[in-house]
């Protein structure tokens, strides 16, 4: 953030339109990129092409310099600096990197071309070249598009140097499968994706890349998403074609990544589009962004470029420009304003599964007044909003974010892009299922269907891992620990959530005071197997409505040394993987 006030000062008064949209996709939870030329960024003359890729974007992508001719121009040596610049600049600004291409037909050096290299060398040559790019940013670069361009729209493998001409000597898919295992065990971290155009919508090639990507989930291939390049003109092919593509790819738990925006209009001789083009080339933009959000796992939105200025496509295809956000001042298009309106206008999308208690991470239904975390939730604050009092109670609207058990809003811990914690609102008791829904800047999610429980014990521990020691304190409020361990015959003051129904009518998001509410039903403990007294089973003094405290006796019989403790109430126990350090 630092680094992004710096970078501006320099330009005084100059008309940024205060990165609307790079907020917007902050919150939605994706990376809104664009492709960028390093002597660009380079230039002092023109600092507003810096400027403009590190306000307004969070994730950038070398349009050239990670290529193999221009990052392994000879056989024995490599040229890193232009990557680097585009590497160190978007660190410097807080950006993200994609890494674009390793293995394509295109952009290769004549040494590598004109090398008659027999398929042995040629597999030697690129697995030594994947080892030495991908293994070099390592942690700097999150995703590569790791082959390009491999199918024809025919649906049939390209031929290439790599595939068939000789090739690195597997045939199909196999050596692309070859190529991500090579980058995977580079950077096993890094997300490795396929990557092609004329493979949005349902056609051969699309197909064809499916069902390679079907296959390579199925046999654990490191696979991670497909690459849409998305090189659209004013017409773009079927919407609803684009729709049921992105869909089928992420329902194979894949990413979808749109890689390489941009809707090319004709122009008149001075690059100039009519305002009736720049008008439905902003609708194209507002409708495919809009698809994306539709998916959870469609997690990028790039453009070929930063402004009309330097576009790829008045030399590659004659009598066309204007295709990207901005034009050739830098000045946002009506397209930026369309794909604003999208992101403005998306429902978040949240799914039940996401669902866990924040004590345990177990999932598959809730009780009343358990604290929960939802995860996955792509739309929120994109900063950390702690609790907040409001009348007395914790708040259940956090920076416009809420929780909706039916209608009625959860009491909310904290909140930020992907992640919300509330305590579910008591009014949830008695019924078998609820209705959830998350809500951000009043546009509401879909609404999911989760299972009610009587009650979901679970107990906090000391790192929040929901597993392992868990919080609990000796009568005197010191952390039980290997030096100071539970006393037998001693009590136990031990914090966990998920009770259940409770006594004197709790009030959602009240902070538990005198009378302090119980838990109604039966509750029993065990520590390392054998029955301890529960000596109070009831409202955290202070806490939210929902935060629970056990004081429970330690039995003479429990064996010492790390033991598990579980709470059960009524026909539900707590997870056996919380542990109690006995004396
Ligand atoms: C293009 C660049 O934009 C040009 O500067 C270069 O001269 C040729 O390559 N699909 C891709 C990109 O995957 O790498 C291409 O980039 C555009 C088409």
């Amino acid at each position: 953030m630092m680094f992004r006030l710096l970078l501006l000062l320099p330009l005084g008064l100059l008309a940024l339109q205060g990165q609307d949209l790079r907020l917007l996709c902050e919150q939605r939870g994706i990376k809104l990129g664009a492709a960028a030329d390093p002597t660009r960024i380079l230039d002092t003359k023109e600092i507003v092409y810096a400027a403009t890729l590190g306000w307004e974007f969070n994730q950038i992508e070398p349009e050239n310099a990670m290529k193999f001719g221009p990052i392994h121009p000879s056989q024995a040596s490599y040229s890193f600096g232009p990557a680097d610049t585009i590497v160190n600049f978007s660190n410097a600004v807080g950006q993200v990197v994609r890494g674009h291409t390793l293995v394509w037909h295109s952009q290769n050096p004549d040494w590598l071309t004109k090398g008659n290299f027999s398929s042995k060398e040629l597999s030697d040559i690129l697995q030594s070249h994947i080892n030495t790019v991908v293994g070099r940013y390592a942690g700097r670069v999150y995703a590569w598009d790791v082959v390009n361009e491999a199918f024809n729209d025919n649906g049939t493998i390209r031929s290439t140097i790599w595939s068939d001409s000789p090739g690195i000597g597997l045939t199909g898919t196999a050596y692309i499968e070859q190529a991500l295992r090579w980058a995977n065990s580079a950077d096993p971290k890094a997300l490795l994706f396929y990557n092609d155009y004329s493979a949005e919508g349902m056609n051969a090639k699309s197909n064809a890349v499916y069902a390679m990507a079907k296959d390579f989930v199925t046999r654990k291939v490191p696979l991670h998403g497909i690459g849409l390049q998305m090189h659209l003109t004013l017409t773009p092919g079927s919407l609803a074609d684009i729709d049921t593509n992105i869909k089928r790819i992420t329902d194979l738990g894949l990413q979808v990544h749109f890689t390489e925006l941009d809707v090319r209009l004709p122009v008149d001789s001075s690059g100039n589009a009519t305002a009736a083009a720049l008008a439905t080339q902003a609708q194209i933009y507002h409708d495919v962004v809009a698809i994306c959000l539709k998916y959870p796992l469609c997690t990028a939105i790039q453009t070929w470029g930063v402004t009309d200025k330097y576009s790829w496509i008045p030399s590659v295809f004659p009598g066309f420009g204007a295709a990207l956000l901005f034009d050739t001042s830098y000045k946002p298009k009506p397209a930026y304003n369309s794909f604003r309106d999208a992101l403005a206008q998306a429902a978040p999308v949240i799914s039940a599964s996401g669902l866990v208690s924040a004590a345990s991470y177990e999932g598959n239904g809730v009780a009343p007044g358990e604290i929960v975390v939802l995860y996955g939730n792509t739309f929120g604050p994109s900063i950390l909003q702690l609790p907040q009092l409001d009348g007395g109670k914790v708040s259940s609207n956090l920076s416009s974010a809420r929780l909706l058990f039916d209608g009625v809003p959860a009491p909310l811990i904290y909140a930020r892009v992907g992640q919300v914690s509330a305590v579910v609102p008591f009014a949830v008791e008695g019924k078998t299922t609820t209705q959830m829904q998350y809500e951000y800047q009043g546009v509401k999610s879909n609404a999911v269907t989760v299972p009610v429980l009587a009650s979901k014990p679970a107990i906090f521990t000391l790192d929040t891992s929901g597993t392992g020691a868990g919080a609990i304190l000796d009568p005197n409020y010191q952390v039980i620990t290997a030096s100071n361990p539970a006393r037998k015959g001693g009590v136990i003051l031990v914090f966990g959530t998920g009770g259940g129904a409770m006594t004197d009518n709790p009030q959602d998001g009240a902070l538990a005071g005198v009378p302090l509410p119980q838990i109604r039903d039966t509750v029993s403990a065990t520590i390392g197997g054998v029955d301890c007294k529960v000596l109070y089973k009831g409202a955290l003094p202070g806490g939210v409505l929902g935060a629970l405290q056990f004081n429970i006796e330690v039995a003479a019989g429990v064996p010492s040394g790390v033991r598990p403790i579980v709470i059960t109430i009524g026909n539900k126990s707590s997870p056996s993987a919380v542990t109690v350090v006995v004396e």
